[in-house]
């Protein structure tokens, strides 16, 4: 058993600071996140130390109240609005720095991410057949995740892609293209079922 589970009772979402104990766990994990200078985080945030939170060359900057959960994974340029939440296992990594957001994720107001989420705002590159594909550089695009957005559990979301407001993503969903504002979409590649309202 680690440490931080022995401090958080095993729970998975970080859940109200109601005790001494969830106060010194979020401190750890807010502390932990910003000994790097380039990541900005409000004391409202509740951070879990077992988050890695590292800004790369780029810059990670949460809003207030925002959540990170135990295991997950924020890395290189990423910018989160208020009230945010991301759970166990995802990975969210931007790429570029900020004068130069070559593949920045934004993350807008009240975004819920479930586990497992992995948002990669880069590919590698692999047209030449006759060179291996780690040898030929990566390609980055921005990802925009806009407010009030449900991005359920095992949800990929490639490179380039924006999320439209008030959106849901149903769960295992690989979404390769930009989904319009109120859309319910869902499967591998996603697609829209239906609108909401
Ligand atoms: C998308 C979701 C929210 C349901 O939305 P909905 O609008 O009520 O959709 P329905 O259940 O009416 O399904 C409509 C169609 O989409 C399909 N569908 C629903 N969710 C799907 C998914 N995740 N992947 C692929 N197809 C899916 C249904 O099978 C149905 O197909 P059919 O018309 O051929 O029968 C739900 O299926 C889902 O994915 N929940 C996420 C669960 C999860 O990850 N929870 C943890 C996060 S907090």
């Amino acid at each position: 058993m680690s440490l931080w589970s022995l401090l958080d009772g095993g729970i998975s979402h970080p859940s109200p600071a109601n005790n001494w104990r969830l106060r010194f766990v979020y401190w750890c994990g807010r502390r932990l996140a910003s000994r790097h200078k380039n990541v900005t985080v409000p004391k409202s945030c509740r951070i879990h130390p077992g988050a890695r939170i590292n800004p790369r060359n780029g810059a990670i900057r949460f809003g207030e109240n925002c959540i990170v959960a135990d295991g997950a994974i924020i890395q290189g340029l990423v910018e989160f609005g208020e009230n945010c939440s991301v759970q166990p296992y995802s990975i969210l990594t931007g790429y570029g720095t900020p004068e130069e957001p070559s593949g920045k994720i934004t993350i807008g107001n009240h975004v819920r991410i479930a586990s497992h989420g992995m948002f990669i705002a880069t590919n590698h590159n692999f047209d030449d057949p006759g060179k291996p594909i780690c040898k030929q550089g990566l390609s980055s695009a921005p990802i925009t995740i806009e407010d009030d957005v449900w991005i359920a559990g095992r949800v990929n979301i490639t490179a380039g892609v924006t999320i439209g407001q008030g959106s849901v993503i149903g769960g295992g969903s690989v979404v390769t293209k930009t989904i319009p504002p109120m859309s319910v979409a869902v499967g591998a590649p996603a697609r829209v079922i239906r609108t909401r309202g």
